[in-house]
């Protein structure tokens, strides 16, 4: 049976991650694409991803994605940095929609930004260990050097409400004070929680340094994909937004409601190992 493209532009952008980080791209896209639907899932059964295995993140992310299709999607973005890091390249191939990934647009505007070629990475021990964004990197620009650095406190520093607390500043002068002493001129938060510590991370850094958020470049490049594929909605009712978790919706919850721009409401729980 043949679709009609106008009902295809109507169907929802499936988005995914580990958990709640992923929140930071599915907030960035509903700013940047209004009149898009979108099904978030959360795999907060499984998280964190960061520590996890190649093999399980490649199948976990297969899961997600025959999910999220239930849903009727038209494209879906990994919007955590360790699955699209690690298992975004093996996806796409057996999948038949556009899929994208935070490193390519995080590691593009990385490239426009710096003038020194000397560009910092910080990520999840999975993202570093994969050196995706430094071959990204160096595929756009092969002089490049890219410094990587594993950051794994700072996710449940955020998740755990201290983004914002004292303690944040002696985490982040942990970890980045060899980047604040090298010449890199420019640094990627490559992992979905990072932009929450941003204001932080700027001021340890100070102005020399220049900041690039995936989430922000991600929605831009599914709004590009969107419209070079003919696939955009055009604005003729509501926008809707469904939520799924594997486990500990309620918490999701409140996590959702402190950084999304509007009042999410309802939480569904599925078993995403039935997938
Ligand atoms: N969403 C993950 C990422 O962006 C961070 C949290 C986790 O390790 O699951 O890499």
């Amino acid at each position: 049976m043949k679709v009609e493209m106008t009902e295809i532009k109507k169907r929802p952008i499936g988005v995914f991650d580990s958990g709640v980080g992923g929140l930071t791209v599915a907030r960035e896209i509903m700013r940047q694409l209004p009149d898009e639907n979108i099904v978030y899932f959360g795999d907060t059964a499984r998280l964190p991803y960061g520590s996890k295995s190649k093999d399980n993140i490649i199948r976990f992310s297969r899961q997600i994605i025959r999910f999220l299709l239930t849903r009727n999607v038209k494209a879906i973005v990994i919007a955590c940095n360790t699955a699209s890091a690690q298992a975004l390249d093996v996806v796409k191939e057996e999948f038949d929609l556009p899929i994208i990934g935070t490193i390519t647009a995080g590691a593009r505007a990385a490239v426009q930004e710096t003038r020194s070629r000397k560009i910092g990475v910080i990520g999840t021990e999975g993202t570093i260990r994969s050196q995706t964004y430094t071959e990204v990197i160096r595929e756009l620009e092969p002089e490049a050097e890219v410094m990587g650095k594993a950051c794994p406190l700072f996710v449940p520093l955020v998740e755990e409400g201290f983004a914002k607390h004292h303690i944040a500043d002696e985490v982040i002068d942990i970890y980045l004070r060899e980047m604040k002493e090298s010449d890199i001129d420019t640094m990627i938060l490559g992992c979905t929680h990072y932009p929450l510590l941003r204001s932080r991370i700027m001021a340890y850094l100070g102005d020399k340094v220049s900041i690039v958020n995936p989430a922000y470049e991600t929605a831009m490049d599914l709004k590009r994909i969107l419209e070079e594929k003919g696939l955009n909605n055009d604005r003729d009712s509501l926008t809707k937004y469904e939520f799924y978790v594997s486990d500990a919706a309620e918490k999701f919850k409140q996590f959702a409601n402190s950084i999304l721009p509007y009042n999410v409401e309802t939480i569904q729980q599925i078993n995403i190992e039935d997938y």
